[in-house]
């Protein structure tokens, strides 16, 4: 069940998919449902339903999931009867039912698999899960007669005094006979403070019938937190972030200080790769083996190779660094930077749609933009590719083993042809063909004396009579009288 709002969460976005550790809530639930049902899952999309399959599509679900829509949200007992015309075309009756709400990630397969186990056992027409939290406020209570078999459950708006003092609630986790379900799900009435036709009265429905009801709580409250709220979405990322990094450091991932590192749902660790302190790991991202990466970096939805070094403070989106490549610190390498095998980014280096050679560096202050750049390449500090005109981006190509001298600036579209050097100080408007010099500069042009004469005018004009009458020579030398000049050392600039 995915079609609701979510009020509490008080969001434009629909609960289910606010991200729990990277990931879609209900991403965790629709995984949960393959791993017990296979191909036999349909998810109840409502509330930007088409955004909700979306997310569900690019998760690439291990198999196709069915999509049924609730066009309104009349509750979850009306949502769980939208899928019964999905489940008729099988073609097969199916014996038993699995309903998951779209707000539980913390579930873990293994007490899916025991509350099926517990519904056979028993026989039962209606099994549920639930928890005792600390704070039972908010959730359904699971109200059972003296014996202890469950009676009913009632929802916390629904509930008496007496009732709210029950400690036990529902997940919203159930297994339910197939002959059971629909029928009974035909005779819910929506008389109740909120007007909602609840799931959770099959219960009582069963009970009435005479049919059993059985229960598993579950160990640890927390595994059956529902999210309905901020607070709540932070302790369950709290739990799964906890989960994630036991989970690597169980693989041989060294965490310097797993409280401050922040991994994904999905991301992939290699073995004997150290993280330190203040690294967050993000998307679909993967990391090879005997990885190095410093703190105060984040990663997201990109692949590194193996032997990788990430310095401090780096921050790089859907890029690669293949096998030895380093960077940082302080690198920004945006979509689409490539570094091949050992090359290196340095300091306050910027990158975007760039790929950089095998070996080659670019070390100090640069931005390399829609740039290919090829083998043993040094880029010098400050180099800058000049790719937008303000409408247009263009490309800039360096062939292998190319030498850009420092502070240069490569106006795009331009080609740097294999083995060229480029002078430190350039304006490369033009392609360089390869093996060739080019030097790009304003020629330089030295005063001797200018710097102290300067200084003399702009504290009052006391220079030393010597050095005063040199200077009046030259002027008439140059024809000018130094009489009626204001500043002529200025106008010689
Ligand atoms: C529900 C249970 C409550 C339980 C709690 C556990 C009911 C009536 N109550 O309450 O007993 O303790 O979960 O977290 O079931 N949904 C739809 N269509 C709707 C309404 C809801 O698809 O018309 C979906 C929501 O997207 C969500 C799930 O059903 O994923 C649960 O809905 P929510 O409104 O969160 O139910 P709770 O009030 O938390
Ligand atoms: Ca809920």
């Amino acid at each position: 069940m995915a079609a609701g709002l979510g009020k509490r969460m008080k969001s434009k976005l629909a609960k289910v998919l606010h991200p729990v550790a990277g990931r879609p809530m209900v991403l965790y639930a629709v995984d949960l449902a393959q791993q017990l049902a296979g191909e036999h899952v349909a998810v109840v999309v409502g509330y930007q339903g088409k955004e909700v399959r979306a997310a569900i599509e690019a998760s690439g679900p291990r198999q196709p999931v069915m999509i049924v829509e609730q066009t309104q949200q009349l509750g979850t007992g009306h949502a769980v009867q939208q899928a019964r015309d999905v489940f008729r075309r099988l073609g097969k009756s199916l014996s038993t039912y699995v309903i998951l709400n779209g707000d539980t990630p913390l579930l873990k397969p293994a007490t899916l698999q025991a509350l099926l186990r517990l519904h056979q056992e028993e026989r039962a027409a209606v099994t549920v899960l639930t928890a005792t939290p600390g704070n039972p406020a908010g959730y359904g209570r699971v109200v059972r007669a003296k014996g202890g078999r469950v009676q009913k459950i009632v929802e916390d708006r629904d509930a008496t005094d007496a009732e709210k003092q029950i400690g036990e609630i529902n997940v919203g986790t159930y297994v339910t006979d197939g002959a059971f379900l629909f029928t009974a799900l035909d005779r819910l009435r929506p008389r109740n403070v909120q007007g909602e036709y609840y799931l959770t009265d099959v219960v009582a429905l069963a009970v009435e019938r005479g049919l059993r009801v059985s229960a598993l709580t579950v160990r640890r409250a927390a595994e059956g937190m529902g999210i309905n709220s901020r607070e709540q979405l932070a302790a369950a990322e709290r739990v799964i972030r906890r989960r994630t990094c036991a989970h690597w450091m169980r693989e041989g991932v060294t965490l310097r200080n797993p409280a401050t590192t922040s991994i994904d749902a999905d991301v992939v660790i290699g073995r004997d790769t150290v993280i330190h302190p203040d690294v967050t790991l993000e998307g679909r991202t993967t990391i090879g083996e005997d990885c190095i990466i410093r703190s105060h970096t984040r990663i997201s939805d990109s692949a590194l190779g193996h032997r990788v070094v990430v310095q401090d403070h780096c921050v790089v989106r859907e890029a690669r660094l293949e096998d030895d490549a380093s960077i940082g610190p302080f690198a920004h390498l945006r979509p689409g930077a490539v570094l091949r095998r050992a090359a290196k980014v340095g300091n306050f280096v910027e990158m975007k749609k760039a790929e950089l050679g095998e070996g080659s560096k670019a070390n100090h202050l640069s931005y390399l933009g829609d740039a290919k750049i090829g083998k043993g390449v040094n880029i010098g500090a400050g180099t800058i590719t000049c790719n937008y005109d303000g409408h247009k981006k263009y490309d800039t190509v360096i062939g292998d083993d190319v030498f850009i001298g420092s502070d240069t600036q490569l106006v795009a579209p331009v080609t740097i042809g294999k083995g060229a050097v480029i002078a430190a100080g350039a304006t490369i408007t033009a392609d360089v063909p390869p093996d060739t010099l080019a030097i790009a500069r304003v020629q330089q042009i030295n005063r001797p004396g200018w710097a102290s004469r300067q200084r003399a005018l702009q504290t009052g004009g006391s220079l030393p009579p010597s050095r005063k009458l040199t200077s009046m020579k030259a002027d008439k030398v140059s024809g000018k009288s130094s009489g009626r000049d204001v500043k002529p050392a200025k106008r010689r600039l």
